[in-house]
């Protein structure tokens, strides 16, 4: 049992943001979000993320899934626990403390972390790792016995110890009780001037308690993010991490470099995806699919067997067996049957179309409800907007569509309808007629002739 606090309260200077750096995405999730899943996934029971520079955009991050403490000054590390006392001052269990910019920690490792504090009867245990380069970094410093002694900060560090390589990743598991009693200790008697966390670990061994160091062996997971090189050096970990783990479940992925997958994103085995494809937000993408290049697929509930080549595909359902592009747009809020073909230059907004329906090139439907079976001839337009309201159409099952047809909207079509090509439907047309809305064609045989053939 343990809760966690996750440090978000700095501005994040060197990310050159209007935005605190907390919110800032690596995978389409915000860093702080990825600290906070992983802490519930390795079985936090509460998480609280202290939080300080502009809390009000950090706030609608992370307020679905932790608790808030502010932290109006940023005056240390020590300072900011400080802030998380309130939520665990009668806690029993442990205390992970984790920062807000560090996505790539693993709930595996949060998880092992606990267990070995607990298997040795620490009461603050830190997490550490072996830098070649550990400028920068809080260096630990360890008794002969390994026990360890205390944290030193750069700036604090002498010659020796900063030739120290084992450093502070800036997360430890505390005992709940210990933490709230060194926090009581600490002062900002140091370089910076400012509540140092580490300082609890000193307070904590001077009151005969055991300090441990747990050494984590992936250095990547404790890769805080600083600028956007950081950033984006984490999305490529982060993607690759993601990408493994959909071809460990099954799914093919031709060129992974080149595929942005989300953290939410479901994806069904036997599915393909090819190169420069993105599919983010809530995403679920059933089985024996096939993205063909060139796809922006966003929040889209996708069935089996269905293949999309070069298209974009946004907030929208798509039945199984279904087609689409290439060179679709498929707009938010469609619902999309079975064995539907959306071909090329087809772009759908707000529709819901029934099965087997072939809209296959060049056809703009929107605000429209379309029933099964229904051919779309080349070149149809619904005229769903008059420049101040949008209107609905409805077309009923097995019409033909010939090509170049206006539906004028609001305007139904019954079923069985077949629709002349160049029509322009302004009225309703009832079951099974043909209906032909367009100028005749007057052929002139008195005219003065074509000044090109002279
Ligand atoms: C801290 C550790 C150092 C460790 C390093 C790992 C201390 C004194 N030092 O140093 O040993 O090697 O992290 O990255 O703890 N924060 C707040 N409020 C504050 C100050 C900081 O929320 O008042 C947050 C920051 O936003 C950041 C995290 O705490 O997410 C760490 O703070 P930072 O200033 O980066 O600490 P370091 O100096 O890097
Ligand atoms: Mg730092």
């Amino acid at each position: 049992m343990f809760t966690s606090v996750i440090l978000a309260a700095g501005m994040g200077t060197r990310m050159k943001s209007e935005m605190p750096k907390v919110i800032h995405k690596v995978c389409g999730k915000e860093l702080v979000k990825w600290v906070i899943d992983e802490s519930k996934k390795a079985g936090a029971e509460k998480v609280v993320t202290i939080i300080g520079h502009k809390a009000e955009m950090v706030r609608p991050a992370v307020e679905a899934d932790a608790e808030i403490a502010i932290q109006a000054q940023q005056l240390g590390t020590g300072h900011a626990v400080m802030q998380a006392v309130p939520f665990i001052k009668d806690y029993k269990g442990y205390v992970v403390i984790l920062n807000g910019d560090t996505p790539l920690i693993k709930a595996e490792t949060i998880e092992a972390a606990v267990e070995y504090h607990k298997s040795q009867g620490n009461s603050a245990t830190v997490i550490t790792a072996e830098l070649p380069d550990a400028t920068g970094y809080g260096r630990i410093v360890r008794a002969a016995d390994g026990a360890v002694l205390k944290i030193v900060e750069q700036k604090d560090a002498s010659e020796e110890e900063k030739k120290i390589r084992e450093i502070n990743s800036g997360m430890y598991v505390f005992n709940a009780d210990a933490l709230v009693w060194a926090l009581s200790k600490l002062t900002p008697n140091n370089a910076q001037g400012e509540y140092y966390l580490t300082d609890t670990l000193e307070h904590l061994r001077e009151d005969g308690k055991k300090i441990g160091g747990y050494t984590i062996d992936d250095n990547d997971e404790i890769r805080g993010i600083n600028n956007r090189v950081q950033q984006h050096e984490a999305e490529a970990l982060m993607q690759e991490r993601i990408n493994k783990q959909h071809m460990t479940n099954g799914v093919t992925i031709v060129q992974p470099s080149s595929v942005f997958i989300g953290a939410e994103v479901e994806i069904g085995s036997d599915t393909i995806i090819s190169s420069n494809v993105t599919i983010m937000g809530n995403t679920k993408i059933g089985s024996g699919c096939v993205i063909e290049m060139n796809c922006k697929i966003e929040n889209a509930v996708i069935a089996d067997n269905v293949s999309i080549t070069s298209s974009i595909v946004l907030n929208s359902e798509i039945g199984e067996g279904t087609s689409v592009g290439p060179f679709a747009y498929v707009r938010p809020g469609n619902k999309i049957g079975k064995n539907v073909k959306v071909g090329d230059f087809v772009e759908l907004k707000n529709d819901v179309i029934d099965d087997d329906t072939k809209i296959s090139h060049l056809t703009y439907l929107g605000d429209s409800d379309i029933g099964k079976n229904v051919n779309f001839g080349c070149g149809t337009v619904t005229c769903n907007y008059d420049g101040k309201d949008k209107f609905r159409s409805k077309i009923g099952d097995n019409v033909f569509v010939g090509c170049n047809t206006n539906f004028v909207s609001p305007v139904n079509v019954g079923n069985g309808v077949y629709i002349a090509a160049g029509s322009t439907i302004t009225e309703d047309v009832p079951d099974n007629n043909l209906s032909i809305a367009r100028s005749r064609q007057i052929n002139k045989s008195d005219w003065k002739g074509n000044k090109y053939n002279k």
